[in-house]
């Protein structure tokens, strides 16, 4: 057992005060800061709901009082909003769309060739955060289309800004070595953070993952994205999401 003395304890306090004198002190702070990844921002794409499903909640699986669930595999995927130090955020949105079983999304033109949309997929959800941060939503493994690997759209708002938008990939995709929103993350650590492993439950077979979304947009960052509802940016460079063939 290593025992404190007051010996050891004036010599931390001298180490302390010599830290704090240099500077020193608050680099090994901004250390801990720096050990968080920043989520990237990626392209909204083309498929961002053109008109909103009247049921939003974070369950994905079940619209409204359908009692029939959407087809495909049962996939829980949640985390954490976390600001630059770490810190949860409170009353951040998290907003969900994806394509269903079938590689098709609710947008109007969002159905894939020879595919119809499944009806009881609800394409889009939003949770709001409490003081832990916390979000989470209820969905089926996004089907592949056309040009991407498997991936979920993420949006998320801080109170009085504008959306930020992501995306999540799945560990192990052999399409992810090609993707090319995933591949114009050119950091290792930032492109990392985006790839998560969604495990199966031996009982249930449903699938689960966990991310935190860490944000540190800056203002120049804020004002070229879109906010809900608000009119599309100026000059931003086209979407790098293909869209599929006109069903
Ligand atoms: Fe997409």
């Amino acid at each position: 057992m290593h025992l404190i003395t007051s010996k050891s304890l004036d010599s931390r306090r001298r180490f302390l005060f010599q830290l704090a004198a240099t500077g020193a002190f608050f680099t090994v702070r901004g250390l801990y800061a720096e050990a968080l990844t920043l989520t990237p921002r990626l392209t909204e794409g083309p498929y961002f709901p053109d008109k909103l499903p009247l049921d939003q909640d974070n369950d994905l699986i079940r619209v409204t009082n359908d009692i029939t669930p959407a087809v495909g595999t049962v996939t829980n995927v949640g985390g954490r909003v976390l600001d630059r130090g770490g810190a949860p955020v409170k009353g951040a949105l998290v907003e969900l769309w994806q394509a269903d079983d079938r590689g098709c999304y609710i947008h109007s033109r969002g159905e894939q060739r020879g595919q119809k949309r499944d009806p009881h997929f609800q394409g889009y959800g939003k949770f709001e955060t409490a003081s832990d941060g916390g979000w989470r939503f209820r969905t089926v493994k996004p089907g592949l289309y056309t040009g991407r690997t498997r991936h979920f759209h993420f949006g998320v708002t801080l109170p009085g800004q504008r959306r930020f938008t992501t995306q999540l990939m799945f560990a192990g995709e052999p399409g992810n070595a090609r993707d090319m929103v995933l591949n114009e993350v050119r950091d290792a650590a930032q492109r990392a953070s985006i790839i998560r492993e969604f495990k199966a439950d031996p009982a249930t077979r449903e699938l689960a993952g966990t991310w935190d979304i860490v944000m540190g947009a800056t203002a120049g960052d804020e004002r070229r994205e879109r906010g809900p509802g608000g009119p599309p940016p100026k000059g931003r460079p086209p979407g790098g999401e293909r869209r599929p063939p006109p069903a």
